[in-house]
């Protein structure tokens, strides 16, 4: 499995390459939720590229950049171990060569970027955006796949596609979860052992206010659903029930329509959503 580590190797790479080509962006720590996008890229394409870069660009001033969990070595295993094609790992200088800050930057529309995430991470979706178009550039790949755990990336992502006509298909991979219905994250490894325990509550809101009865009001079920996140000792960033395409709020519990939440134990930010079947 070659290991590209700067954009001449990724670019003479591709243009060596044959065949159709997914494309995994990830931050590593890989996990079994990364290992289910690898398995859904390799059912669609020929080869499939992971990319691992923490991307200085979507963390802001006092988030968990120098914090986040890194393991270049096991996740180069397990890559090599479940038939990856190759991966591409390289460093800030060799992406943002002028420095983060002198970056052009991709500025997704304000509508879906600068709510719920957005509205708690100041030019979180653009530093995403920003990096996503630069991988695309640089590897070319016929399918983009991103997880559904990350919804809201995922929407901005999709209409970065259909806004700049970029011909890459982009496929949603579903959230993976523990036994108890923890959404697997790489920063799920940042909780403490009684983090852990508390960490499943979160899924298992959501799935009592998808079982909400079609038609009934989301505003209450939502607040009491929060103070009781808030009182087992969460900081609830948002509860919201929005509409799966356009993000907007949605008052009434209705088919399609989904529960999406942040919230903090400790500094570790969590992120979920479930969709009302
Ligand atoms: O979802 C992630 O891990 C990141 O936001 C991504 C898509 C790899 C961009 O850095």
């Amino acid at each position: 499995m070659p290991i590209l580590r700067n954009p001449e190797g990724l670019r003479s790479w591709r243009q060596r390459q044959r065949g159709s080509l997914a494309l995994v962006p990830t931050m590593g720590h890989l996990h079994a939720g990364h290992i289910s996008l690898l398995r859904l890229a390799q059912a669609r394409a020929e080869q499939v590229l992971v990319s691992i870069y923490v991307n200085p660009l979507q963390f802001g001033p006092g988030e968990d950049f120098a914090a986040y969990p890194r393991s270049l070595e096991s996740d180069l295993q397990q890559l090599a171990g479940h038939g990856c094609t190759a991966v591409f790992v390289p460093g800030d200088e060799d992406l943002y060569p002028r420095g983060a800050t002198e970056q052009t930057r991709i500025v997704p529309p304000e509508r879906l970027s600068n709510i719920l995430c957005g509205a708690q991470r100041p030019g979180h979706f653009a530093g995403v955006a920003t990096i996503v178009l630069k991988l695309l550039h640089l590897a070319q790949p016929d399918i983009l796949v991103l997880g559904e755990k990350d919804f809201q990336q995922y929407r901005i992502v999709g209409q970065m596609l259909d806004d700049l006509n970029l011909s890459t298909q982009l496929l949603c991979g579903p959230t993976q979860r523990d036994e108890d219905g923890l959404a697997l994250s790489s920063r799920n490894s940042r909780l403490t052992s009684a983090q852990r325990v508390l960490a499943p509550r979160l899924a298992a809101e959501l799935r009592q206010l998808c079982q909400l009865p079609i038609g009934s009001p989301a505003q209450a079920p939502a607040q009491a659903a929060r103070e009781r996140l808030q009182a087992a000792g969460f900081r609830v960033d948002y509860l919201e029930l929005r509409d799966s395409e356009s993000l907007e709020p949605i008052a009434e519990s209705r088919p399609g329509a989904r529960w999406l939440l942040a919230a903090r134990l400790g500094d570790v930010r969590l992120i979920d959503n479930m969709v009302i079947p």
